[in-house]
């Protein structure tokens, strides 16, 4: 098949403090189309066809790049480095060394404190369907140690999957963890929560958590639970039930363990939306995947974009694959642990497919 690729540059718009914000649109032969903005390097757009070839944006997200530096409204389609999740103290050590991180919510850190979502990328065309985006942390930034490259190379094919490939370096031994924050909503519309979408997740086992929603280095089997997403099912279902891991985070918010071995690239969870047809596989080279259904989005208020709706509770279904939260802490968890002079690299990819 003859292919009509292409990736443009524009202005997506100003940040409160002038800086300009830009966008790269990678649209594929059939009109579907991915955009990566600079701010956070992260995902401003997802249209892809529904069952019956009409396009639809299936990211939440913002017409304008300010709300999107708003912690309160969720790193939506934002990159999250060096660390992603939570860190239990808002401290880690490494070699008798301790190093103290942003305090940014509770007593501990999350994402890291935020700086790399909530700053500018660098961004440049790197192939005829891809965009790759770069940021760099001096050592000591927010408290982690050595000068930490951080880059995600996006690529969108005619076959509508957008893979994210990652790659860290940095100067001093340290921990990595790094996801994308995107919210789907595949049915495209405004006004639908994701509590009809249906989903399958390749995990036997989560991470338990306790009332601060860290993690204490147990496992727990999922069989048995409202956590159990091994075969596909709606995920309003159970998301109200009174699991006690599932309280803190007001419905699904945690970190499950997938099945598969260790590093090895394979499918991760499966997403289906019966009305407009639309399916999302998820493909990773991580251990881990946070299910998070948005349940701290507030009810009202909160801007969105035209083309799918407000960003608010229930909303949208993150899937952040990830190493398991807090591995600093738990060195029963796989390692995340990065060497100087090492080059880490991970893959995600989202499948997109219709169903009839
Ligand atoms: C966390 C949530 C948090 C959200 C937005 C997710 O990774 O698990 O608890 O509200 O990110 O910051």
């Amino acid at each position: 098949m003859k292919s009509f690729m292409s990736v443009s540059k524009t202005v997506f718009g100003t940040l409160a403090d002038g800086r300009v914000v830009d966008l790269y649109t990678i649209q594929n032969a059939s009109g579907a189309s991915v955009s990566i903005q600079t701010l956070g390097g992260g995902i401003q757009s997802i249209f892809v066809p529904d069952r019956s070839g009409k396009m639809g944006d299936v990211v939440l997200g913002f017409d304008e790049p300010q709300p999107y530096t708003d912690p309160d409204l969720g790193y939506q389609g934002l990159l999250v480095g060096p660390v992603a999740n939570r860190i239990k103290a808002h401290s880690f050590t490494i070699d008798g060394v301790t190093y103290d991180l942003p305090n940014n919510q509770g007593s501990w850190t999350l994402h890291s404190g935020g700086r790399f979502s909530f700053n500018l990328w660098q961004a440049e065309i790197s192939g005829e369907n891809s965009v790759t985006v770069s940021f760099s942390s001096p050592d000591g930034e927010d408290g982690f140690p050595g000068d930490f490259k951080m880059q995600v190379k996006y690529t969108f094919t005619d076959d509508n999957t957008l893979r994210l490939d990652y790659t860290a370096a940095c100067t001093k031994k340290t921990f990595v963890n790094l996801t994308n924050h995107a919210y789907f909503n595949l049915s495209g519309r405004a006004g639908e929560t994701i509590e009809n979408h249906d989903l399958m997740i390749a995990a036997d086992y989560c991470t338990e958590t306790d009332a601060d929603q860290l993690t204490t280095g147990k496992l727990l089997p999922v069989a048995g639970t409202p956590m159990d997403f091994t075969t596909l099912h709606k995920i309003g279902d159970k998301i109200d039930e009174p699991y006690a891991q599932m309280i803190d985070g007001i419905g699904y918010d945690n970190n499950y363990c997938l099945r598969k071995n260790g590093r090895t690239f394979a499918l991760c969870a499966r997403v289906e939306e019966e009305t407009s047809g639309r399916t999302m596989e998820v493909f990773t080279d991580l251990p881990g995947v946070q299910l998070y259904c948005g349940g701290w989005l507030a009810k009202s208020g909160n801007p969105g974009k035209a083309s799918n709706g407000a960003v608010t509770y229930r909303r949208g279904l993150a899937l952040e694959t990830q190493f398991y939260p807090d591995t600093p802490h738990h060195e029963n968890f796989p390692p995340a642990l990065l060497q100087p002079g090492e080059v880490f690299t991970s893959a995600t990819e989202f499948r997109f497919g219709v169903r009839s």
